[in-house]
């Protein structure tokens, strides 16, 4: 237990600036992640990753993690927050892209109070269900849940759970919505402009 207060106190310590990447499955989030990290100096943590490493891992969780995962289900906060504090942890960057959390109100509040963190800016895809669903089915990265069913169900999540978390930061102005319906180069162009005018201090 006491490692919960001591990351939060590590990442306090060190400034640590974290920036949160959502929008829907399919939005192309891991994929500019994979941009900003080349060109901004980020460290890119994908909870959806993260977790399915847990899995592999042969973790007393993977089973449970599993399961919600086929079914486009949220894992319980403390689980995937106990994996991002450790990245966070284990790594030497000061600046993060949290990419697919908070994916619910649970999440979003339990990362603000064990972790004591609040975003610089939230990055938010915008994409319409018709375009991630032709990319999600169309990608091929033997994915358990990038079938019709499971999408189906990860789009339902995605309005019910996602957004409310989206709107609940716009209303604090940290959202830059960005179109994200556009080809991969030209989304990255409107990243750019948003992340030069980022604060790290
Ligand atoms: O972000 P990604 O599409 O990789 O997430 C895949 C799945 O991982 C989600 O549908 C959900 O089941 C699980 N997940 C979660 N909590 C998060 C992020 C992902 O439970 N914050
Ligand atoms: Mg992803």
């Amino acid at each position: 237990m006491g490692s919960v207060t001591e990351t939060a106190n590590t990442a306090a310590a060190r400034k640590v600036t974290v920036i949160f990447v959502l929008g829907g499955p399919g939005s192309g989030k891991g994929t500019q992640c994979t941009n900003i990290v080349q060109n901004f100096g980020y460290t890119h943590l994908s909870a959806g990753d993260l977790l399915r490493a847990e899995i592999k891992s042969g973790s007393e969780n993977g089973t449970m993690i599993q399961n919600m995962i086929k079914e486009g289900k949220i894992v319980p906060a403390e689980v995937t927050i106990k994996l991002l504090q450790k990245a966070i942890q284990g790594s030497d960057n000061v600046k993060f892209l949290i990419d697919g959390f908070p994916r619910n109100e649970e999440n979003r509040a339990a990362f603000e109070s064990i972790t004591g963190i609040l975003p610089e800016i939230v990055l938010f895809f915008d994409c319409s269900e018709e375009e991630m669903e032709k990319r999600l089915l169309g990608r091929n990265q033997g994915r358990e849940d990038d079938n019709i069913e499971t999408i189906r169900k990860r789009f339902n999540v995605y309005m019910e759970s996602s957004l409310p978390v989206i709107q609940y930061y716009d209303n604090l102005g940290k959202v830059r919505k960005i179109d994200a319906a556009k080809p991969i180069d030209a989304v990255f162009e409107d990243v750019k402009t948003i992340f030069e005018k980022v604060n790290t201090e």
